[in-house]
């Protein structure tokens, strides 16, 4: 097996030392600048007791070394520059010019905060950077500016009333005086108001009276037209003050008032749409920003053949056919052809959508929609369905290689008329080698897609044809239930194509390399225990999460196209030599790692607690002049 430490002990020359010194000066210029990673257990160890030169010159590196880089430096010409290489480069460029910008007490980070936001940070915020910086919580400004695109719509309604209906709302986390509660009747259902509740009850003490109304739906559910939402937001913009010392209020008159006042007030519904689900994108496309490719294409009807890609797809956010801009890549607005490849907007399951704004938390959305994202409760659990419990898979250098999945045949209502656009459906027989073979041998064809152009995608297994062979000696691949519809179809339609296959536990699928990670009828969930895992995540998504901010393709997870054009590609560069593996274990140690640093229930929980400093606020009459000026009192005396 393959090991980097191994070949670079036998090195004992002098143009190899040199080299050595080259790659050292380069490893402490980025280790100066991160200084932050953990190790994965054993690489650290590994390294230092068998560097060649006495002492290391560098500090113990908190940070996996870039063995996929100094093979690169050590074969220059062995492999061919791919366009992978770069973009895993430039991701970590990016992650080193954010960490560059950490905050390390509570005025760097409340001058961030005044810079970015145009406002005072919110009453309380001391109190959270202390427990940000008191937890080793990596402190960037950035990963938090997802709250303010979800909250910025509020600041142009009535406080109120926003307050109002939060407060009614059937499943509410209620915080009062300093105690969390969670309020609403969910006898028979999923667990997650309970594990929300005790994720506030944390930080209860330190927030201010707030109410956190949650959607109890698996989907998400508001699609407020685009114009409305500019509207709001521009407004926003235009409120946006740094008081005076002496107009700043800093401590809220808390919801005693509004407690009274409720009563026995009923929860505020606003219509919900719930027939005619295919016509799903019809509402979708009306959030979409004006202009916005998707925004003018109406709902496709027919949902019966294999979909069409666009000719010459080159997907604005790709760079040489791979995704560059993951974010640019979940936007169903400028890809108008997932209208049709895509479950959400073939046949959702359920639909319970409304176009008013009303306040409302969920752990996931599309990018269309209007509700306030906080981590899904599943990453909360501790149940070992989604995280794989306390088993994160061996070394790398000790798994198979190859690629696991299993999963249910959802995404929607798959049937016989509509189940070839299904992303999962999709995804898995892309990965039947028996299907990809008879392709490329026999002129078979697939049912949900078609072979990516080799003119886009050159590499010798699509040249030779042993893309199926591969796949069939690589991949344990399929649904442990294929979830037809009506179920006494016996699934007579999916029969020739899928066959059901046993369950694998998560803490077993971890002994592969390769774990692709597609939305079922919405977020997987499954994506946090995928980087917390040893393994490779594989991932593509229209939904977006809490951690989007926090999380960079190509340094802490594989991205993958929706349309999945490059999945063949992308396993092809991981797998065809030992760049490509050397580059598959770099970011699935450097997500892993990453993970253990930014996704810990500490950093959920800061997450939650900020969302909630800036929704009470916004909620309160006084919002305008509300505000933490404490660091401002004691520089200026
Ligand atoms: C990525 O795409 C998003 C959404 O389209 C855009 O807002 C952002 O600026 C892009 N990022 C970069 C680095 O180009
Ligand atoms: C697939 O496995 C067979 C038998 O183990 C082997 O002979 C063949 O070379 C493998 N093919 C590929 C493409 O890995
Ligand atoms: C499904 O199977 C049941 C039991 O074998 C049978 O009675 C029924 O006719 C089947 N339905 C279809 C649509 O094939
Ligand atoms: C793979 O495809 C073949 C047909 O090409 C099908 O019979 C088989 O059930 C598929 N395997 C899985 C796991 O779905």
């Amino acid at each position: 097996m393959y090991n980097f430490y191994s070949n670079k002990l036998r090195f004992g020359n002098a143009r190899a030392a040199v080299r050595f010194g080259f790659v050292a000066v380069l490893l402490t210029i980025v280790v100066s600048s991160l200084l932050l990673f953990r190790a994965p257990t054993g690489t650290l160890r590994r390294l230092r007791t068998s560097l060649p030169f006495g002492k290391p010159s560098i500090a113990p590196s908190k940070y996996p070394p870039a063995y996929y880089e100094e093979l690169l430096q050590q074969n220059p010409t062995s492999f061919r520059p791919h366009p992978i290489d770069h973009l895993i480069d430039d991701a970590r460029r990016v992650q080193d010019s954010l960490l560059a910008r950490q905050s390390r007490d509570v005025a760097s980070a409340a001058a961030r905060y005044r810079e970015k936001r145009g406002r005072h940070p919110p009453p309380g915020f001391d109190k959270w950077v202390e427990y940000a910086l008191s937890h080793n919580s990596v402190l960037v400004e950035h990963f938090f500016d997802r709250i303010y695109q979800d909250i910025a719509p509020f600041w142009a309604r009535d406080p109120k009333e926003t307050a109002l209906r939060a407060a009614t709302w059937h499943h509410v986390v209620r915080v009062r005086n300093g105690k969390a509660e969670g309020v609403g009747n969910v006898e028979g259902r999923v667990p997650w108001l309970a594990l929300w509740t005790d994720l506030v009850k944390e930080a209860a003490k330190w927030l201010p009276d707030v109410d956190m109304p949650i959607n109890y739906m698996d989907e998400s559910r508001l699609l407020v037209p685009w114009d409305e939402i500019n509207q709001y937001a521009t407004e926003e913009h235009q409120k946006r003050r740094i008081t005076s010392l002496e107009q700043t209020m800093t401590k809220s008159k808390g919801l005693k008032a509004l407690d009274k006042e409720i009563g026995d007030k009923a929860a505020y519904d606003p219509e919900w749409i719930k027939s005619d689900s295919p016509r799903y994108w019809d509402l979708a496309r009306v959030a979409c920003p004006a202009g916005s490719p998707g925004r003018d294409v109406p709902a496709m009807t027919d949902f019966s053949g294999t979909p069409e890609i666009p000719a010459d797809y080159k997907p604005s956010y790709a760079y040489q056919g791979y995704v560059k801009n993951f974010t640019a890549s979940t936007d169903p607005c400028i890809q108008p052809h997932l209208r049709g490849m895509h479950g959400t907007f073939i046949e959702p399951i359920t639909m319970s959508t409304t176009k008013e704004l009303i306040p409302l938390f969920g752990g996931c959305k599309l990018p269309m929609n209007n509700e306030i994202l906080i981590p899904g409760a599943m990453y909360i659990t501790q149940d070992p369905f989604y995280s794989g419990g306390e088993t994160h898979g061996p070394p790398w250098e000790e798994k198979e290689v190859g690629v696991v999945w299993r999963g249910v045949g959802s995404g929607g209502r798959n049937k016989a008329e509509n189940w070839r656009r299904f992303q999962r459906h999709r995804l898995i027989e892309m990965l039947n080698g028996t299907t990809v073979t008879n392709i490329e041998k026999h002129n078979g064809q697939a049912q949900t897609f078609e072979m990516a152009p080799l003119a886009k995608y050159d590499y010798p297994r699509r040249r030779e044809g042993t893309i199926g062979t591969w796949l069939s000696n690589h991949t344990d691949t399929g649904f442990n239930d294929l979830n037809c519809f009506p179920r006494d179809s016996n699934c007579t339609y999916l029969a020739p194509y899928f066959s059901e296959k046993p369950s694998v536990p998560m803490a077993q699928q971890y002994v592969q390399k390769f774990i692709p990670d597609a939305d079922g009828n919405s977020f997987s969930a499954r994506f946090r225990g995928l980087l917390l895992s040893t393994s490779l995540p594989l991932k593509a998504t229209i939904y977006s999460e809490w951690h989007d901010d926090r999380l960079l393709p190509w340094l802490h997870f594989a991205p993958l196209d929706n349309s999945f054009q490059d999945l063949h590609a992308v396993l092809n560069y991981f797998t065809a030599d030992e760049r490509g593996d050397a580059a598959a274990r770099y970011i699935a140690e450097m997500g892993k790692a990453w993970g253990e640093r930014v996704l810990r229930r500490e950093d959920m929980l800061l997450y939650t607690w900020r969302v909630l400093l800036e929704f009470a606020r916004v909620c309160d009459e006084d919002r305008d002049r509300l505000g933490y000026i404490d660091d401002l009192k004691n520089t200026t005396g």
